[in-house]
């Protein structure tokens, strides 16, 4: 029997090195020759082999958003997170930190946590019982037989986890790449004045999408489609992308009401020492990043119709409601909208290379009662609407890849968020390849 201890996973290169010679020249070449400043050939979003080197080359050695702390909130409370043929367990330890776990048993790999969340003491396998302690050991295994057996090497295996201004991700390379820790420094102080660790799931939704995980990410990175957004337009300035000289004549009132609100919302940012400046970085490190707070819309406190506040709690030490909203999107599937009052959260979990579970969260502030200090669906309505409508427009997308005329056409200037995830991921892959 070949000892195996709960070491994290070893991906690097596994999938490329056992694909035919022909085959990886091929995928090579399509990544190669990629045409930049348009979308990508056809086959990124419909082929499964290129599904499973995004999985194996960005999912399985990036740092990946799994959940925000207040969905652990105690000892014991954890989430499953799938993506691909992964499934991890994200769970919340004594010492207040999380472990991260192959939901795989070691015995004859079941499923261990069958359920998306809940509270756990050990781990049990539904199976045949082996018992795993929350950091993976196995401790019991009933009526093991006289077959040699050394329990030490059979616990769970693991991952990475960090868990940064109340966000946790995870990562399932053996070294994950290092520079999250710069990252990790550029958009703490924007969300800590927030404080993940005071608030509470107020909903959670779970859409499945008909799309690729990268349709669905490019889809998030524009606003040129924000017209099809009539609730969400109230409150979010679809301005949002464009630069002086880019404005269409029927926007260019909102863009001067735009920029008078953003000025007094930077002034307002340097009384409280808030940082409001925008980082750029999605295609320029490993560890990508945009972050910024701008101005909302009419009051501009929250994602509303008039702008006005969901939730009479304010969040953390925050001195003040209109904050609009800091807006973080990290490489690879993850973005985020940290308002005064509340926090949505949203991560992209591919499933195949034509579907994605797109999960959003609205967390309020712990002491919030629903119906007295919230509406919950005052609170909701403006991104769910938002959510079906950016769902058929991915969806849509998809369907066209799969047809034999789709060829890769050019993104327009106010898109340039979306080639910065293209290059992003043709870079990583690419690297992860040779
Ligand atoms: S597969 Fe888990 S105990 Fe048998
Ligand atoms: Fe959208």
């Amino acid at each position: 029997m070949t000892a195996s201890v709960n070491a994290p996973l070893n991906s690097r290169g596994k999938l490329a090195s056992s694909l035919p010679a022909e085959q990886l020249a091929e995928i090579s070449e399509l990544f190669e020759f990629r045409r930049k400043g348009y979308s990508l050939d056809a086959p990124f979003y419909t082929d499964a082999t290129i599904f499973k080197i995004d999985m194996e080359a960005i999912f399985g050695q990036h740092w990946i958003f799994a959940a925000s702390i207040a969905e652990l909130p105690e000892a014991g409370d954890y989430v499953t997170v799938d993506y691909g043929p992964y499934s991890l367990i994200v769970l919340r330890n004594d010492d207040g930190g999380v472990n991260v776990l192959h939901n795989v048993c070691r015995h004859r790999g079941a499923r261990v946590l069958t359920e998306p969340a809940g509270s756990t003491g050990n781990l049990v396998c539904g199976y045949h019982s082996w018992t795993y302690s929350p950091e993976g050991n196995l401790i019991h295994a009933s009526a093991p037989g006289e077959t040699k057996f050394d329990k030490g090497c059979f616990g769970l295996k693991r991952a990475h986890s960090r868990v940064v201004a109340g966000l946790i991700f995870v990562c399932i390379a053996d070294e994950p790449p290092a520079d999250f820790d710069e990252t990790a420094k550029i958009f703490e102080p924007y969300l800590a004045p927030h404080d993940l660790s005071k608030t509470k799931i107020a909903y959670q939704q779970n859409i499945v999408e008909e799309g690729n995980w990268k349709l669905v990410m490019e889809n998030n990175r524009e606003c040129y489609h924000c017209d099809g957004h009539p609730e969400l337009a109230c409150s979010l300035f679809p301005t949002w992308g464009l630069t002086e000289g880019l404005i269409p004549a029927h926007l260019e009132e909102v863009w001067d009401r735009n920029k008078e609100a953003q000025s007094s919302l930077e002034e307002r940012c340097r009384r409280y020492g808030l940082p409001y400046e925008v980082v750029e970085e999605l295609d320029t490190r490993i560890a990508g990043i945009r972050i910024s707070r701008e101005s909302l819309d009419g009051d501009g406190e929250s994602f509303s119709p008039d702008g006005h506040r969901l939730s009479k709690k304010l969040l953390g030490d925050l001195p003040d409601f209109r904050l609009g909203r800091c807006s973080m999107h990290l490489q690879p599937n993850s973005w985020f909208h940290f308002q005064s009052d509340h926090v949505i959260t949203f991560g992209v979990f591919p499933i195949n290379e034509h579907q994605s579970l797109v999960r959003t969260t609205w967390l309020v502030a712990d002491d919030a009662e629903e119906g007295v200090d919230y509406d919950l669906e005052k609170l909701t309505y403006t991104w769910k609407q938002t959510n079906l409508q950016d769902k058929a427009f991915v969806e849509l997308c998809q369907t066209g890849a799969g047809s034999p005329a789709y060829e890769p056409g050019p993104y327009m200037k106010s898109e340039y968020q979306v080639e910065a995830f293209i290059n992003w991921y043709v870079q990583r892959v690419q690297e992860h390849l040779a």
